[in-house]
């Protein structure tokens, strides 16, 4: 293999990669490792590979034996952190360069990609049989409901104050409740989206000012956007609805009072590329983060936030996730979500629009 073919197969590596030299310095570092380490390859050259890199896991002595016998390792599931933003779980292959003794190749793998991927899957599954027998109980309870609040609403004709509330209450519930099921309906009646060339800016422009107007006047709301950003392949008015979904929970998670920030960001990412379990491949390169500086997901249903009817408020219905992760994986896209308390973010990646698609169609 000659050293141009060597060179443009280093820097396509969709995984980040990093050449260790016999003293434990970084000597280089592929285009993904930079965006993984969320640096450039001009600043981290030379450092310490430990000081940049932080495993929560006692590498460093496996990684010397590995250098010492020449021989590969791989460390499954650990944690890794880069300094600059919070620790992905991670597995690492390891292995000795052949021909130049003491060096060594660090292949990060994180686990996160694999992992959403089936997550996303299942999502898709799971929504669709819980929904499914929601939607049947949905139509089959909103007919007795009219019935009981119809009837609570002529027994309290005759009714003094103390025993009104009790009939009010019964309409105020039953209202409730119809209103949960109408959601749920809406839910199924889901329609595939009508995909176009859209401007995600757009989308995140009305969103931002219909949330400022209604649920999130609490919020300071900070556009980040990469004016160069191509257009998207997606149905606008569903997408709308996923971002305004997404804005509603950093809203509500914000305190009512103090109010709360929305950071929205919209960036190109050239090698984010979806890999299904069938081996096909998809690049979603337009990418879309919400980031707000709430408390963030609740330790307890962390895992299942897309599931529906998961929430952590006494009020909700835990749909709004469940109909972002199915319209988002109906433009074979992907969403994903790291939280921790102070920094909630959700990003979106969307499949770009054909060459010659022009906006709107
Ligand atoms: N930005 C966020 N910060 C903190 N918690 C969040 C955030 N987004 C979602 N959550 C948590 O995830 C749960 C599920 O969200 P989801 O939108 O699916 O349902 P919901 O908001 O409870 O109900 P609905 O959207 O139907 O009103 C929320 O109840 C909340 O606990
Ligand atoms: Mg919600």
């Amino acid at each position: 293999m000659n050293t141009a073919l060597a060179l443009s197969i280093w820097s396509s590596l969709p995984v980040p990669a990093l050449l260790i030299d016999a003293s434990d310095n970084i000597a280089d570092m592929n285009p993904a490792a930079e965006g993984f380490m969320n640096n450039s390859a001009k600043w981290i050259v030379g450092q310490p590979i430990w000081d940049r890199l932080a495993v929560d896991a006692p590498i460093e002595e496996s990684f010397l034996r590995a250098r010492e016998n020449g021989t590969p390792l791989f460390v499954n599931d650990v944690d890794v952190g880069t300094g600059s933003r919070p620790p992905l779980v991670c597995s690492l292959h390891i292995a000795p360069l052949a021909g130049t003794p003491g060096w060594m190749i660090v292949l990060i793998s994180p686990r996160e990609l694999a992992g959403r991927i089936t997550q996303s899957h299942s999502v898709k599954s799971a929504a669709k049989s819980a929904i499914g027998m929601a939607e049947m109980l949905a139509h089959e309870i909103k007919n007795p409901l009219a019935g009981i609040a119809g009837a609570a609403q002529l027994l309290s004709m005759g009714l003094e104050k103390d025993d009104l509330e009790l009939t009010d209450l019964i309409v105020s519930e039953t209202r409730r409740i119809v209103k949960l099921l109408e959601q749920v309906e809406q839910f199924g009646n889901l329609s595939r989206p009508e995909k176009r060339a859209v401007n995600v800016h757009d989308v995140l422009d009305r969103a931002r000012r219909s949330a400022l107007l209604g649920f999130g006047g609490h919020m300071n709301m900070i556009e980040d956007y990469d004016p160069s950003l191509p257009l998207a392949w997606g149905d606008p008015d569903q997408l709308l609805q996923v971002v305004l979904n997404l804005l509603k929970n950093a809203s509500e998670a914000a305190d009512p009072k103090e109010g709360g920030r929305i950071r929205l960001r919209t960036f190109y990412e050239h090698s984010f590329r979806l890999r299904r379990a069938d081996g096909s491949g998809q690049l979603l390169p337009l990418q879309i983060e919400i980031v707000d500086d709430g408390p963030g997901l609740p330790d307890d249903i962390k895992g299942d936030i897309f599931d529906p009817f998961v929430s952590g408020k006494e009020n909700g219905t835990g749909l709004g996730l469940a109909l972002v992760s199915k319209i988002i994986s109906d433009h074979d896209g992907w969403i994903s979500v790291e939280s921790v308390p102070g920094r909630t973010l959700f990003r979106i990646s969307l499949p770009l629009a054909p060459k010659d698609a022009k906006e709107g169609e």
